[in-house]
């Protein structure tokens, strides 16, 4: 079925994006939760050139790279709650309100994308998701700073905790 992805992924790696990029002052000062959003801007800027390269391989390219956002988006909103409410942080319910809110308008693009075909579709999702994300980090990651750190989060692989596999945290 085409290329692996794998090649594509270091095609477009190398190629000018438009999209914002990371940036050190983005850190939330622990290291597994920047790598995770550090992996959404990288799979923003993947989507965003595969809109813009229309060839065979395009829908399979597409539909893997929605199936890892949405493995991200479960396995980090989960890493971050969890070590949250481990850690009685007060605002958790505000927190997981915004990573619902836009985990809902994710999925209705993704519909929208799966009934229409519109590639233009997948292009609107990768901006939405590094300008919720550069937003989200700055104004609501950014409030447990210092409460969240390198020895309360899970620092297990986004794969696993998307998979469920989050049976405790480290402590
Ligand atoms: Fe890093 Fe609250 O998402």
């Amino acid at each position: 079925m085409g290329r692996p992805f794998k090649q594509v992924v270091r095609r477009g790696m190398n190629q000018t994006n438009p999209l914002p990029e990371w940036t050190d002052d983005l850190s939330v000062n622990v290291e597994i939760i920047d790598e995770d959003h550090q992996a959404f801007f990288r799979l923003a800027a993947l989507m965003s050139d595969v809109t813009s390269t229309p060839d065979n391989d395009q829908p399979y390219l597409i539909e893997t790279s929605i199936n890892i956002l949405e493995e991200y988006i479960e396995g980090h909103f989960l890493r971050e709650q969890k070590a949250m409410a481990k850690a009685d942080y007060a605002y958790l319910v505000e927190h997981i309100a915004a990573h619902d809110a836009f985990a809902d308008r994710v999925t209705r693009i993704i519909q929208d994308y799966r009934q229409t075909g519109s590639i233009e579709k997948i292009g609107t999702l990768a901006h939405l998701v590094t300008d919720w994300l550069n937003n989200h980090i700055r104004v609501v990651d950014a409030q447990y700073k210092g409460i969240l750190t390198n020895a309360n989060v899970d620092d297990r692989p986004l794969v696993y905790m998307a998979a469920g596999l989050d049976t405790e945290l480290v402590s």
